[in-house]
């Protein structure tokens, strides 16, 4: 046995960060910079209600990481604080759509703004529209502004439609005394398209579009939260502008750049290296981006992931003069593999057709691409080929292996 015990090593080594939290993405920093105008025009849309008017609904869009949620609770947060003084019946309700057991259902959703105002409601049991009136008298029993702020309202309609947003947008019509504002965020504009008209001309009557940041803007953002989160010294200028240019180059994304600071500190402290360098950058955005596919992967349904798993086998097959990801197949090969799969493990294999839909979404996840060519008299098929790294594909293919052992 060694006689020093094995963690007697990190202990001596000092740690390159002074207060991690402050790198994370939850962490709600005390300034928002590069946000002055959005802030302007959020506020100024909502201040109406401090006046008893009605303020329009607005719709707040922006690729990810671009500062949608933190202004619009920055902003909230204002307007709480104000009305501690003034005394208006305004209530602002946020709910983030992505919850589990909050945004599932309709009813689980008038059910969470029941509770907003105090009121107790089973899990389950009631019909919707008995919850529906509740809401309704509970509002209309005073004079009421509430502000209905729906962050990721895109996972909300894929998971329940529009009705809710359709009850929500129309109950004004019906309400006497009290008015609802909603302001609804997404970074995914492509669900609006498929909203009821009507549910959608009414939940834009404003739009305020948040733009990507660019790499300066990014590197002042990192700069403010690495001079809290890092020890003294131990990261340097050229760190903060690599990971404010390599999330700039992307979608201009600060959740990002975050990311990429913290996990090349975790990269250096594991490695004892005293302070955080570019190669550790270089380290996090592997991580980051190897641990992304993974979770992807995972999370996909099983026979997306045998659909998967019968690309990456045949990409294997003839890897051994080029890479896996050079290799093209065609929908039909990859079908025939799956159908292979699916009878080694006893699944009931999906019609082809369904098989497509699947080929699209991994395109969609980026773990693939799928160009549509033509097939000569056969019509038109699909070129598939891995999007991945072989080193990915290869860890994919580990947890996909075991997955689908017979
Ligand atoms: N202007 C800023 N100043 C300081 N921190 C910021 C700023 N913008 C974003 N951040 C930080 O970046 C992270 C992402 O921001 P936020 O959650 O607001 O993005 P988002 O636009 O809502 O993204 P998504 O569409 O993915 O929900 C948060 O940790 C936030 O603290
Ligand atoms: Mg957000």
């Amino acid at each position: 046995m060694n006689e020093q015990n094995i963690f007697s090593q990190y202990i001596q080594k000092h740690s390159v960060f002074r207060d991690k939290r402050t790198l994370s993405s939850n962490f709600v920093p005390e300034r928002i910079q590069h946000r002055g105008e959005e802030i302007q025009i959020l506020g100024s849309i909502i201040a109406p209600v401090l006046k008893g008017f009605h303020s329009n609904n607005i719709f707040v869009y922006g690729t990810c990481g671009t500062g949608k949620t933190i202004c619009t609770k920055y902003v909230l947060g204002q307007l709480v604080e104000i009305l501690g003084t003034h005394g208006r019946d305004i209530k602002p309700i946020y709910i983030n759509c992505k919850m589990k057991k909050i945004a599932d259902t309709e009813y689980r959703l008038f059910a969470q703004l029941l509770r907003e105002f105090g009121e107790t409601v089973p899990d389950t049991g009631l019909p919707t529209d008995v919850l529906y009136r509740k809401f309704f008298e509970k509002i209309d029993s005073g004079k009421n502004e509430v502000i209905i702020v729906l962050d990721e309202i895109d996972a909300l309609f894929r998971k329940i439609g529009d009705d809710f947003l359709y009850n929500l947008t129309r109950i004004n019509s019906e309400l006497k005394q009290s008015h609802i504002m909603i302001i609804g965020i997404t970074n995914d504009l492509s669900f609006r398209e498929a909203l009821d008209l009507r549910v959608k001309s009414s939940l834009s009557e404003e739009e305020i579009i948040f733009k990507p940041y660019n790499a300066a803007q990014l590197k002042d953002i990192l700069e403010e939260r690495a001079s809290a989160g890092f020890a003294t010294g131990s990261v340097g200028d050229s760190v903060l502008g690599k990971c404010a240019a390599l999330a700039a180059q992307e979608h201009g994304d600060a959740r990002r750049a975050l990311d990429l600071l913290r996990v090349a500190g975790e990269m250096a402290d594991r490695l004892g290296d005293g302070i955080v360098e570019e190669r550790h950058v270089d380290m996090a955005e592997y991580k980051i981006d190897m641990d992304r596919i993974v979770e992807t992967v995972k999370s996909q349904p099983r026979q997306s992931q045998a659909v998967l798993h019968s690309i990456i086998k045949i990409s294997q097959k003839t890897a051994l003069q080029k890479q896996w990801s050079d290799r093209r197949m065609l929908t039909g090969d990859v079908f025939d593999a799956y159908a292979g799969i699916c009878a080694s493990v006893g699944m009931k294999p999906l019609t082809q057709r369904r098989i497509s839909d699947l080929i699209a979404e991994l395109d969609m996840l980026g773990i693939i691409t799928a160009k549509v060519v033509s097939n000569g008299r056969y019509g038109r098929t699909r070129e598939i080929r891995l999007a991945i790294n072989d080193n990915a594909a290869q860890k994919v293919d580990a947890i996909l292996a075991e997955r689908f052992s017979a």
